[in-house]
């Protein structure tokens, strides 16, 4: 099988194009990827060698150019990972999102269905996408496949139009489409923008940890090793159509996870107990933040038998060890237009 992953050299992509490399011998992939600042192929360094896999430099907001690729190509399947990811940066500058992330997947879709036209049979296009489409919830419920979407930020908005798209090319065209929505992945190689990674590396640095909000709000945390075998099950065996919810039954406040993040940290770095706490530092809120997120990833057990596989205390340990033994990589994708990004956003938040 030849299978097309965009955005496979961003967080959940890398591990995704590694896990499939791994559990598919049969498979061939070609990593489709513009490399944003989210981009760094040092992400697939360990594959980059394979013969199964190639990478190519590309854009899928270039129309044409995404035509021609599936021509020569012959894809099987498309894995369509690459987005505008953070939250903060889609409040900053939300077109960006709109071109990336709706106009993107439109651009991909139409190129799916044209190289495809003479059958669709064999084929699949799998859509992932997020949580966030569903809106946020009170203190109460999951959410399940069921909950219409209402999504907040330019980033979440962008994200359920991609999502529609996908649906509507299904229904009108027949064009034969999974997605999945999953919640908050953690892991190695995620860009140090977003908060596990970031205060990671404030700790290390002795930088301010800045809490948005009073740090209440609520999300699941999913290890992205456990996303990239969901993917796996869904792009294999998940029907026609479908969605599927992905979560890591794991629910933290950002004030509790940040608390134990801290005591790792400190137990890791040999330094004291409340000495990395001191640097939490409580900023303005994000606008608009949603309150929580919490997923109902019942379908997926009970129809494809997926579940977790390991704990958040050991993932995050496993995560934090990982981001301690690759200050390289740590140094490498925080110095740059990453710093004027940092300076452009916490410069003058604090309270
Ligand atoms: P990321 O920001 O780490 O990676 C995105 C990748 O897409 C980067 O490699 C970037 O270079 C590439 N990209 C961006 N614009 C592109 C373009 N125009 N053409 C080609 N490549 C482009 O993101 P991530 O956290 O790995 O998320 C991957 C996908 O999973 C996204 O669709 C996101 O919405 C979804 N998702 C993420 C999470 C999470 O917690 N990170 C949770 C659920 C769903
Ligand atoms: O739920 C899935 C989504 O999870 C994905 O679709 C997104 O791509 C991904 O970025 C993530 O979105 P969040 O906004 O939940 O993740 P982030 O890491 O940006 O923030 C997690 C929580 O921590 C959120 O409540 C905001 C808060 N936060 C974040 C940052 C960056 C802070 O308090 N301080 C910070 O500096």
């Amino acid at each position: 099988m030849h299978i097309l992953v965009t955005g496979g050299a961003g967080f959940i992509g890398s591990h995704v194009v590694r896990h499939f490399l791994k559990a598919h011998p049969d498979c061939t992939i070609t990593n489709l990827d513009s490399l944003t600042y989210a981009g760094n192929l040092a992400n697939l360094s360990d594959v980059e060698q394979n013969p199964r896999y190639r990478f190519i430099k590309g854009d899928i907001t270039d129309a044409p150019f995404l035509v021609k690729l599936f021509e020569e190509s012959r894809f099987d399947g498309v894995i369509h990972l690459a987005a505008e990811s953070h939250v903060d940066r889609s409040i900053a500058n939300p077109t960006e999102f709109v071109i990336t992330n709706v106009l993107g997947t439109v651009n991909l879709l139409n190129a799916a269905r044209a190289a495809w036209k003479s059958s669709f049979e064999g084929k699949r296009f799998y859509h992932i996408s997020t949580d966030e489409v569903y809106g946020s919830l009170g203190k109460d419920g999951l959410f399940t496949e069921e909950t219409p979407y209402d999504p907040h930020s330019p980033y979440s908005a962008s994200k359920a139009s991609s999502d529609h798209f996908v649906r509507a090319y299904h229904d009108t065209f027949g064009l034969p489409v999974v997605i999945s929505n999953c919640s908050n992945n953690y892991g190695s190689y995620q860009f140090p923008e977003k908060l596990i990674p970031l205060f990671i590396n404030n700790i290390c640095r002795k930088r301010p940890l800045p809490v948005y909000g009073k740090g209440e709000n609520i999300r699941d945390w999913l290890w992205v090793v456990d996303h990239a075998q969901a993917i796996d099950v869904i792009f294999h065996r998940g029907k026609t159509g479908e969605t599927y919810n992905i979560g890591g039954h794991n629910e933290w406040t950002n004030i509790d996870l940040i608390l134990l993040l801290c005591r790792i940290m400190n137990e890791k770095l040999g330094r004291q107990p409340g000495e990395s706490e001191a640097l939490i530092t409580y900023v303005t809120d994000r606008a608009g933040h949603d309150l929580r997120y919490a997923i109902d990833s019942s379908k997926l057990q009970r129809e494809l038998g997926w579940v977790p596989s390991i704990s958040f205390e050991k993932g995050l340990e496993l995560t934090v060890d990982w981001y301690l033994g690759n200050h390289e990589w740590l140094n490498n994708v925080t110095s740059g237009s990453y710093q004027h990004y940092y300076d452009r956003m916490y410069g003058g938040r604090q309270e």
